[in-house]
């Protein structure tokens, strides 16, 4: 894997030059299966940093610099963080402070945790063997973790115990999916949004405990301001999320509605008469006799009406920022939702089939069985087959091949 760590700086010159000496020739040889490399992004410090940056690319190889406007953190480590998987092809990125505050020797040990199969690795002060500053005032501790604890319990985060870290590893594979434009700060809470974001897309998350040492050299950039900003950030993904999860509830209902009305209507038609005339044969002989009713053959329309709602209203509305405009595009994916939600339609055919040809086929009974086929059997499916196959959440070992192949 080729590996980045990125370093912010902002008037870092007495600690830049020497962090990079350590890094490339200390650190770096030390990790023997990645190619190591550093991405300097200097907020055009007026100190010259970039001078000192310059000079160390003469040396080595290995560090490279981009220069930004000082966007602020958050505007800056989107800026590199694109640099370094576009123009570098980083399939992995550190996030790293220029001050000491970290210890480059830590990084070895972060790897070492993404070599064992984590995506998302954080140096993490509060886990035991973690740290902040011992020299740090009781006011500013209880800062800490409280900010952190209240982050984590607003998101539901309780298994992660560092929400602010500023030393983490990211497989690119994920940052590439976190919209790196529009993050919702420009400031040090962009670390929540992408921390967030990468939960969200299903990355195995792996805490490392670290040090945190006391600035030696220069001076901290975080202000009073980044404290309002990081609980606004916080509100805002809670907000996103419960929308998120509110409209999900609401296309389910309309699905729903449609799938209860489309019985009815479909089990009336010619149709579906029709094709439960051909299997007339099969009649006595159970369960093949289910392809005889009408109403087995209505609720697999049915549920096929619903599924089409679900996927439009979802694409249109709830997702509205990933939707799918492209004709081809959009074909392609409804076949594929088409194809994982195909259990569905053979649940209620079988479900709503069974009960009519054993309490008769009258609406009480069409209604109650789809009930108990959505209720008790297609949300758990949906359910998983979302998990495994839309969003990939859950990772099954077995189905790997499956799951790594990008509809999109
Ligand atoms: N390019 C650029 N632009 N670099 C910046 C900017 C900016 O606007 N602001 C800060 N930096 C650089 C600094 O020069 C330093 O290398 C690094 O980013 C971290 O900045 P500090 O100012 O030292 O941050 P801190 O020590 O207060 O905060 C650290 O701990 C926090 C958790 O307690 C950081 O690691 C934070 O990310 C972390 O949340
Ligand atoms: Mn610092």
């Amino acid at each position: 894997m080729k590996i980045v760590v990125i370093i912010p700086t902002y008037n870092e010159r007495e600690n830049i030059g020497r962090m990079l000496d350590i890094l490339v020739k200390d650190e770096f040889s030390k990790i023997k299966n990645h190619k190591m490399e550093v991405l300097v992004v200097d907020g055009q410090s007026p100190d010259g940093t970039s001078e000192v940056v310059n000079e160390k690319m003469k040396k080595y190889k290995q560090v490279n610099l981009l220069l930004t406007n000082k966007g602020g953190l958050g505007a800056d480590y989107a800026k590199g963080m694109k640099y370094a998987i576009e123009k570098m092809k980083a399939d992995a990125v550190f996030e790293f402070d220029a001050d000491f505050q970290h210890d480059p020797g830590d990084i070895k040990r972060l790897v070492a945790a993404m070599d064992l199969g984590a995506d998302y690795v954080i140096g993490s002060r509060y886990i035991p063997g973690g740290a902040i500053p011992k020299e740090w005032g009781m006011h500013r501790k209880f800062l800490s973790f409280f900010g952190s604890l209240f982050a984590r319990v607003v998101l539901l985060m309780l298994n992660v115990h560092d929400m602010t870290s500023g030393f983490k590893l990211t497989k690119t594979e994920f940052l590439k999916k976190v919209d790196l434009d529009h993050l919702l700060s420009r400031y040090y809470a962009y670390k929540i949004h992408i921390l967030h974001d990468v939960v969200k897309l299903g990355a195995k998350i792996v805490e490392v405990p670290i040090v945190f040492y006391e600035r030696k050299e220069g001076s901290s950039k975080i202000s009073r301001k980044d404290l309002f900003d990081s609980f606004r950030v916080v509100i805002l993904l809670r907000l996103r999320d419960s929308k998120r999860f509110i409209k999900f509830g609401i296309v389910g209902t309309v699905g729903y509605m449609l799938n209860a009305l489309g019985l009815e209507f479909f089990s009336g038609v010619k149709v579906t008469q029709d094709l439960a005339n051909f299997f007339l044969e099969w009649k006595g002989s159970w369960p093949l006799s289910i392809a005889s009713e009408p109403s087995a053959w209505a609720a697999a329309f049915a549920a096929e009406v619903a599924i089409l709602s679900n996927f439009i209203l979802n694409n249109y509305w709830t997702f509205a920022s990933k939707r799918i405009t492209n004709p081809l595009r959009f074909l392609w994916k409804f076949s594929h939702f088409n194809l994982t939600s195909a259990g569905a339609v053979v649940i209620q055919f079988l479900v709503v089939g069974l009960a009519v040809s054993l309490f008769g086929d009258t609406p009480l009974v069409r209604q109650l069985s789809l009930v108990v086929a959505v209720g008790v059997f297609i949300v758990p499916y949906n359910y998983t087959m979302y998990n495994v196959f839309i969003w990939k959440t859950w990772k099954v070992p077995g189905l790997r091949w499956l799951q790594n192949r990008r509809v999109d």
